[in-house]
């Protein structure tokens, strides 16, 4: 077993900023972590494990999607290119388009340093004719290609809808650095969910398993951990719910009582009912997403939609002109 198509790149850097985002965050009224925190080691595979959810649609959706149109993909991008995946820890989903793409390189982004290696060490047993660079990275802080990386259209890759999890104007922002990224030309393949009825979407987001629960509730389990933390998790409720006006799903953990916390040298005090929000996953209608991305200098090439019209996969072409320009 040979695995030396594979670089590691340690872009990452700092617990401060974690503590700073956290002490910040918990200042704040009302209070909220960035979801970014949500992915160490454990909150990974809980990720992973909810992806497997009856209830969680999104992940076999898009598989679904892009298993059934890799070969058009790879029609319209051509062969030969740069792979670059932000946030591509798992490498799960890139497997279906690497046989027909072919691409001369693949740069998985993430800032999970052992998900990201164990995850680059299969891919290169699996697929030994590609070159990896894998980046340990921010790359909702940082959007550059790791030192070395070989020539060729840019093609970005951001499945799963993690899009949703910007608001509005920061996923413009993101959209507007991976067009920098990806060059004039280049290409963005990206997974949207769709909007649709709030019980599917609340029902994904509160599984009758308790594994999204755990996955938010692990949060607080990571600050106890790495930052000296006192959090009681039975004193904290995993809540999830469907925002129709805003088109998002918000995530929060509320107070089952009035409670002060503890975290190395600050304390934060929580009335009975008051909510952490962790996260918000926002749903686009397939016009919503082709607007935003235009704000940011994409043009749509092509569309693809579940039928049950629950998951699309857009892939847009870079336009020279971004509003941020
Ligand atoms: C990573 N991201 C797209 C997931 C989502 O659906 O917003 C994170 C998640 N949170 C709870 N379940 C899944």
């Amino acid at each position: 077993m040979s695995t030396q198509n594979v670089q590691f790149h340690d872009l990452h850097s700092s617990q401060d900023e974690f503590t700073t985002d956290v002490v910040q965050g918990l200042n704040q009224r009302p209070a909220m972590i960035p979801p970014k925190y949500f992915y160490d080691a454990h909150g990974s595979r809980l990720f992973d494990a909810i992806t497997e959810l009856p209830e969680y649609y999104p992940t076999r959706t898009e598989v679904g999607i892009l298993s059934a149109n890799a070969a058009e993909i790879a029609r319209r991008v051509g062969t030969g290119s740069l792979l670059v995946e932000p946030g591509g820890g798992s490498c799960a989903k890139v497997h279906i388009l690497l046989e027909g793409m072919r691409p001369k390189a693949y740069v998985p982004m993430d800032i999970s340093k052992d998900h990201l290696l164990l995850a680059t060490e299969e891919l290169a047993i699996a697929f030994p004719w590609l070159e990896i660079h894998a980046a340990c990275t921010d790359y909702t802080r940082e959007m550059s290609l790791p030192p070395s990386t070989p020539p060729g259209t840019h093609v970005a890759f951001f499945p799963g809808s993690s899009i949703g999890n910007f608001d509005p104007d920061g996923a413009v922002d993101f959209l507007a650095s991976i067009a920098q990224l990806v060059g004039p030309g280049g290409y963005l393949l990206i997974g949207v969910d769709l909007k649709k009825d709030k019980t599917i979407l609340e029902a994904a987001y509160d599984d009758a398993a308790g594994v999204t629960a755990q996955f938010n509730l692990n949060l607080l389990t990571r600050i106890n951990r790495e930052l000296g933390g006192d959090f009681n998790l039975s004193a904290w409720q995993h809540k999830a719910l469907y925002d129709t006006q805003r088109g998002r799903i918000e995530m929060h953990l509320v107070s089952r009582c009035e409670q002060t916390v503890i975290i190395g040298k600050f304390r934060f005090n929580f009335a009975q009912g008051e909510s952490i929000h962790t996260e918000n996953s926002y749903k686009y209608s397939r016009e919503e997403f082709i607007n935003l991305s235009a704000r940011a200098g994409f043009i749509s090439d092509a569309l693809w939609v579940d039928e049950e019209q629950l998951f699309s996969v857009h892939l847009f072409r870079q336009a020279t002109t971004t509003e941020n320009n």
